[in-house]
C-alpha cells in the first residue's frame, strides 16, 4: 500500500512520568535530525516507579490517545516502568494508527548479542523490578546468563529534581550499588531512562570494571529501523520539537534546555480535566 507522503512530516511522540525520556529523544533527535519529536512529560503523576499497574496503564493510554491527537506516526514509551506495564495495553489501544516502541526490548536485544557478559546487573523502579521483565526478557533470548535485579527507588526522584553530582546522591548511588546481589556483575543496565543523567557517578563507582548500558542507543536504532521499514523516514527538516507537561516544574525545564537548546517552550497540557 503507498504511504501517504504527509505522513513522513509527521512528529514521533514520546512519552515518560517527567524528565527522564528526554535522554531517549535526544538520542533520537540526534540520530534522525529531520523528525519532528513531541513530548510528553507527566510530571503531575511522577514517579511512576511507586504507583500500580492500573495507575501506570490509564496514564500511559492517555497519554497515547493525546499524542495520536497531534498526528504523531510513532510512539516511543521512553519510560521502563510504562513499557513494563503498559506496553502491550497500549499497542493494543493504538492499533494501527502508529506503531508502538518501548524501551525494554531494544536493549535487551542488544545486551544479549554481546558473548563475553555472563552476569548482568539491573537497576530500576521498584515497579520495573516487580516486573521482572528484563529478567524474563534476558533469560529467554540466553538462558546461561544470570540476571541480578536491585531495585533503586530513589534515585528517580532525586534526579527530577535536579539533585545529583553532590555529596548525598553520591552516598546513594555508592549505598545502592554496593548492595550484595550486585556484587558480581560485569555489566549493568540502567534500566529507568533517568538514571543515563547520574551515568558519570554510576561509572565513578565502578572505576571501568562493569559496562554500563542504558536504553537512550538502542531505542534511537530501532526508531530510525522502523521509520526506515515503514517508509515513513521524515524527508524534509520538520517543525521545531514540542515539549508537554501534566504540570510546571522548573527542573523539567532546565532539563529540556539542556538536551534541546534554549529556545525550548514548555506548554502545560491539562488532559486529565
Ligand atoms: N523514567 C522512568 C523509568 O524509566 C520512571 C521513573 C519514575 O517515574 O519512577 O522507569
Amino acid at each position: 500500500m503507498p504511504v501517504k507522503k504527509d505522513k513522513k512530516q509527521q512528529a514521533i511522540g514520546i512519552f515518560d512520568s517527567g524528565i527522564g525520556g528526554l535522554t531517549v529523544a535526544s538520542a533520537i533527535a540526534k540520530a534522525l535530525p529531520k523528525e519532528q519529536i513531541i513530548y510528553f512529560g507527566d510530571t503531575a503523576h511522577l514517579p511512576y516507579g511507586d504507583k500500580s499497574a492500573d495507575s501506570i496503564k490509564y496514564y500511559a493510554i492517555r497519554i497515547a490517545q493525546f499524542l495520536l491527537e497531534q498526528n504523531c506516526k510513532l510512539i516511543v514509551i521512553a519510560c521502563n516502568t510504562a513499557s513494563a506495564l503498559a506496553y502491550d495495553t497500549v499497542k493494543d489501544f493504538v492499533g494501527k494508527k502508529a506503531t508502538v516502541i518501548d524501551v525494554v526490548n531494544p536493549i535487551v536485544h542488544e545486551i544479549t548479542q554481546n558473548k563475553k557478559l555472563k552476569h548482568i546487573g539491573v537497576i530500576a523502579t521498584k515497579a520495573t523490578i516487580k516486573s521482572d521483565i528484563y529478567a524474563k526478557k534476558i533469560k529467554h533470548l540466553n538462558p546461561k546468563l544470570e540476571v541480578a535485579s536491585q531495585a533503586t527507588p530513589l534515585l528517580a526522584s532525586m534526579i527530577e529534581e535536579g539533585f545529583f553530582n553532590n555529596k548525598i546522591s553520591r552516598a546513594i548511588i555508592h549505598d545502592y550499588l554496593s548492595k550484595p546481589k550486585l556484587k558480581k556483575i560485569d555489566s549493568l543496565i540502567l534500566a529507568c531512562t533517568h538514571y543515563p543523567l547520574i551515568k558519570k557517578e554510576i561509572e565513578e563507582f565502578y572505576k571501568g570494571k562493569t559496562v554500563i548500558y542504558d536504553n537512550a542507543q538502542a531505542v534511537a536504532k530501532m526508531v530510525a529501523e522502523t521509520l526506515k521499514k515503514e517508509k515513513i523516514l521524515s524527508d524534509k527538516k520538520n517543525k521545531v520539537h514540542q515539549f508537554y507537561v501534566s504540570d510546571y516544574t522548573k527542573s523539567f525545564e532546565e532539563t529540556a534546555r539542556n538536551f534541546f537548546s534554549s529556545k525550548v517552550k514548555l506548554t502545560k497540557a491539562s488532559i486529565w480535566k
